[in-house]
């Protein structure tokens, strides 16, 4: 049972463009549906709505400062990140995972409370971007896994898997 943080960031750690995904990396998101299957992931509303639809056989968390939000159907609305990890650590009877699942926003909020960091690093740096991942402090982080994955004709740049947990 653990908070997880899930990423694609370029090497300028570059994570979306108007409020969409820099590339389309169809691994990289087959791998992030087989992860996320069956668990929680926490988004905002802004990524949320950048989603073709609710991410499905998962309990979507959506964070919103909007009293009024209506969120999509099967969808659960909180009003404060800290209340979703006191929520998940105290009444988390079936033991599923907590998934960070973006945007930069919630990702900068996030990094004080989780427990690992799968990050997709895409080696790349696109020509625009406007929202990034937080700089990621290595003294508090150890890399337990590094994956080398090259481009092909579904992908366009190479991107490399990189596992981190919190140093006790
Ligand atoms: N590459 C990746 O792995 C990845 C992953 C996810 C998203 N993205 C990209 O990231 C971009 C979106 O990121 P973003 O930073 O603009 O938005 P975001 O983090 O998805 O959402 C921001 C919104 O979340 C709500 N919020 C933030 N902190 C909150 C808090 N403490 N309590 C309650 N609500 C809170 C606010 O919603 P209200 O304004 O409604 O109050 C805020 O406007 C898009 O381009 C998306 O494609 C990339």
């Amino acid at each position: 049972m653990s908070v997880n943080i899930i990423v694609a960031y370029s090497q300028s750690l570059q994570i979306g463009y108007q409020n969409e995904l820099l590339c389309k990396l169809p691994n990289d998101l087959k791998r992030f549906k087989e992860m996320t299957q069956n668990n929680y992931v926490v988004m905002g509303r802004r990524t949320l709505e950048s989603l073709p639809s609710v991410l499905s056989n998962r309990h979507n968390i959506i964070l919103t400062r909007n009293k009024n939000y209506k969120s999509p159907t099967g969808t659960f609305v909180y009003h404060s990140l800290e209340e979703v990890i006191e929520k998940y650590h105290n009444h988390n009877a079936d033991k599923q995972e907590l998934w960070i699942i973006g945007g930069s926003e919630i990702y900068n909020q996030a990094m004080q409370y989780a427990d690992k960091l799968y990050i997709t690093r895409i080696e790349h740096q696109f020509e625009h971007a406007d929202t990034y991942f937080p700089k990621i402090d290595l003294s508090q982080w150890r890399k337990i896994e590094t994956v080398y994955n090259w481009a092909d004709k579904d992908h366009e740049h190479d991107y490399t898997y990189l596992t981190y947990e919190r140093k006790n």
